[in-house]
């Protein structure tokens, strides 16, 4: 598969067994000389030797960069240590850099190699199901600042992109889980088939299996591509892949990154703009309760965490989609099809108390006894 950006266009590859076998990738890439590896200590344990081995294979004198696993490590204190193992190893121009492991990796790595000597070759080899299938296509690098994330970055684009399925066999399965929700979002915004795929083949796709997982993966890349190439700097077209993100990134932040990972937030941010969406009037009921019918499937929550509907709202403000004072969302108006609305603060409270005040009327409706829901009704 190929994203096409005139001169910066590059191909991406998916293929069963791929970090075992990528000599020849790396012959026809012309890598030569020296390359660094920047990967995790998690995904290391699992894959960088053989990537290494391939590298050697082909002459190349590859340097390892092992950083701590997880988000602490984006940060440009960790781009100053790789920019400095660069330096000190007399990195040139033409030397590549690998960046294996999941979206964490690939920012900093993409990043790091966006601005040494304003610009080396780089490779994206993404292992987790939200790089496979979102962080390692599209060109967008970059760091965290401690007043927000992905505050610091360019538009950078890779080389070529590896994408090994097999590797998804190893990741938590709650990264695996929420993952999944990034790839029902490319359904629900773009292909109906795609997402009745996805539905119908949940139980197999949670066992992981592989022509599930590389179907997944690929059908994701594609949609992905597909809108990238449409739109490289998200002025427009791009915004579409927002979708779930308003809320979602307004519930990571409230739980302080912490009570849930990305892909969590963006299933239950889906499940809920689906639901604003049906209240808008702008798909009907079924939509979203299909939307939220799958999110239960793959085991994530759909549920609205409890925040007064005030912070929330001031969450959501925090974001970039804000245009005087309205959020512009995403909206499903049918499966496989989305619309770009701005909202009103007054319409999202509006919505917001109906779903509080539906929650306690089907809990004053119930025969009593059952302990009180932790979330509300949306
Ligand atoms: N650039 C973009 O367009 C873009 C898009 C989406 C997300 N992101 C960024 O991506 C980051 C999240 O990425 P992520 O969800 O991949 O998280 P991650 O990179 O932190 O990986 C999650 C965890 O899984 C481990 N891991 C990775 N691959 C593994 C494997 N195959 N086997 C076992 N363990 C493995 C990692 O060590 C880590 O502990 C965020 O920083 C987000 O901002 C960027
Ligand atoms: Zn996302």
């Amino acid at each position: 598969m190929s994203v096409s950006l005139g001169d910066r266009s590059y191909n991406i590859l998916i293929q069963a067994g791929l970090v075992n076998r990528c000599a020849d990738r790396v012959h026809e890439l012309g890598v030569r000389g020296k390359a660094a590896v920047v990967t995790d200590r998690h995904v290391g344990r699992h894959y960088l030797r053989p990537v290494l081995r391939e590298l050697a294979s082909c002459g190349v004198e590859a340097v390892p960069i092992v950083l701590p696993p997880g988000e602490q490590s984006k940060t440009l204190t960790t781009v100053k240590q790789v920019l400095d193992v660069l330096a000190s190893h007399r990195f040139e121009r033409s030397s590549f850099m690998f960046a294996l492991g999941g979206g964490v990796v690939g920012d900093i790595a993409g990043f790091t190699a966006a601005i040494y000597q304003r610009g080396i070759p780089f490779v994206q080899i993404p292992t987790t199901l939200i790089a496979q299938s979102d962080s390692s296509v599209g060109g967008k690098t970059g760091v965290d600042h401690q007043l927000g994330k992905n505050l610091i970055g360019a538009f950078y684009q890779p080389r070529e992109v590896w994408i090994d399925p097999l590797t998804l066999r190893t990741l938590p399965k709650r990264e695996w889980i929420a993952g999944l929700a990034e790839v029902m979002k490319y359904g629900i915004i773009a292909d109906e088939k795609f997402f009745s795929y996805l539905e119908r083949h949940m139980p197999a796709l949670l066992k992981r299996e592989p022509a599930l997982m590389t179907e997944a993966v690929k059908r994701s890349c594609e949609i992905k591509a597909e809108v990238v190439m449409a739109d490289e700097r998200e002025s427009d077209r791009r915004r579409i892949l927002n979708y779930g993100h308003t809320i979602g990134h307004a519930l990571e932040t409230l739980g302080g990154y912490r009570s849930l990972i990305h892909g969590e937030a963006v299933g239950i941010g889906m499940v809920q703009e689906a639901d604003l969406a049906s209240f808008l009037g702008i798909c009907d009921r079924s939509v979203a309760e299909r939307i939220r019918s799958v999110v239960r499937m793959a085991g994530l929550r759909d549920r609205m965490p409890v925040w007064p509907s005030t912070k929330i709202w001031r969450a959501m403000l925090h974001d970039k989609k804000v245009v005087g004072g309205q959020v512009i969302g995403v909206w499903p108006v049918a499966i496989g099809q989305v619309r770009i609305a701005p909202i009103d603060e007054p319409t999202f409270h509006r919505w917001y108390s109906e779903g509080r005040r539906d929650a306690v009327l089907s809990r004053g409706a119930s025969k009593g006894g059952r302990p009180m829901p932790k979330s509300r009704s949306h």
